[in-house]
């Protein structure tokens, strides 16, 4: 039987164009990341394992701190609500970083005649390396007898926000996740780098900072060489569509109804309780916290356009 080759079609020009400084930026990411690599047997030390004496955030950064529902719960308790969010902020980074590889690999290859040397080759080493944060975080999560938490796709609008991201400009993507990105990681840094956190917790949020912190520069580099140059109706498409975004990580980080179904004792909010779920996401301290944590992603997406408000 005769072998066929099917033609692979593939846009004609480069989606990611970037200008000198920014191509030397993105070389300056890839060495950097060739130098120092997060390896998974040493990035913390696992047989020590966690100090389940100390809590994994601090206490005033929890989604329900400051609120009644907060005051009536028992210290043992609290506690619990820590290490329950905690388990959440690792599950949703792996379910975001299982499918950065497969987004980012596959403009790799749907764009493989036109893509830069450069910018081909941080696609995939940011895929390399959210794949190893992955692994990371699950062992995290069996350390700490911590179940993952359902996919991010079960939450409302939110997976038909998602699924607009595949038939559109590259930049669409990396945006996104830029902005996924940063919240996880100004949240993460903002709750675990203090003393009296668990050892463990805090080097693992740190050591995955130092990768991530280059993956938010790339990002931002791409994103900020395209709107420079992008005609306005599209920077206004692409605003709407953010604008949406920006809200659904807003509620993700100041709370989520599935804590009700991990928590060992009866959870003073339950997953249909839309007044009180509005009333902790919108509490004096979320906005404290809010206004504290995630100023730069704020900053720069008013700076931009993305978001109007
Ligand atoms: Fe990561
Ligand atoms: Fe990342």
């Amino acid at each position: 039987m005769e072998a066929s080759i099917a033609a692979v079609s593939q846009p004609k020009t480069n989606p990611i164009v970037l200008d000198e400084k920014r191509q030397k930026t993105v070389r300056t990411l890839i060495n950097a990341s060739h130098r120092k690599l997060l390896f998974l047997d040493q990035v913390v030390d696992w047989e020590k394992g966690i100090d389940f004496s100390k809590p994994p955030k601090v206490a005033e950064s929890s989604w329900i701190y400051g609120t009644p529902y907060w005051d009536m719960l028992t210290e043992e308790q609290r506690n619990e609500v820590l290490w329950l969010e905690t388990g959440r902020d690792v599950s949703y980074f792996i379910w975001l970083e299982q499918t950065l590889p497969e987004l980012y690999v596959g403009y790799v290859n749907k764009y493989h005649g036109v893509l830069s040397d450069d910018v081909r080759e941080y696609l995939m080493v940011f895929s390399r390396e959210e794949i190893v944060h992955t692994l990371m975080f699950r062992r995290y999560l069996d350390k700490a007898n911590l179940r993952l938490w359902s996919h991010p796709e079960n939450i409302p609008n939110y997976s038909l926000f998602e699924q607009q991201l595949a038939g559109k400009h590259p930049v669409y993507g990396i945006c996104w996740n830029l902005l996924i990105e940063w919240f996880a990681e100004l949240n993460s840094i903002f709750q675990t780098q203090t003393d009296g956190i668990d050892p463990l917790t805090r080097q693992m949020f740190k050591e995955h900072h130092l990768e991530e912190v280059r993956h938010i520069a790339f990002a931002k580099t791409i994103c900020e060489n395209y709107f420079e140059a992008a005609p306005k109706e599209e920077l206004a498409e692409m605003c709407e569509f953010f604008q949406k975004g920006y809200g659904f990580l807003l509620d993700e980080y100041t709370y989520m109804p599935e804590i009700a179904l991990h928590a060992s004792f009866d959870f003073p909010i339950k997953p249909g309780d839309e007044d009180k779920i509005r009333e902790v996401r919108n509490s004096p301290n979320n906005q404290r916290l809010n206004a504290a944590r995630f100023r730069d992603v704020r900053e720069w997406c008013l700076k931009h356009n993305i978001i109007k408000q």
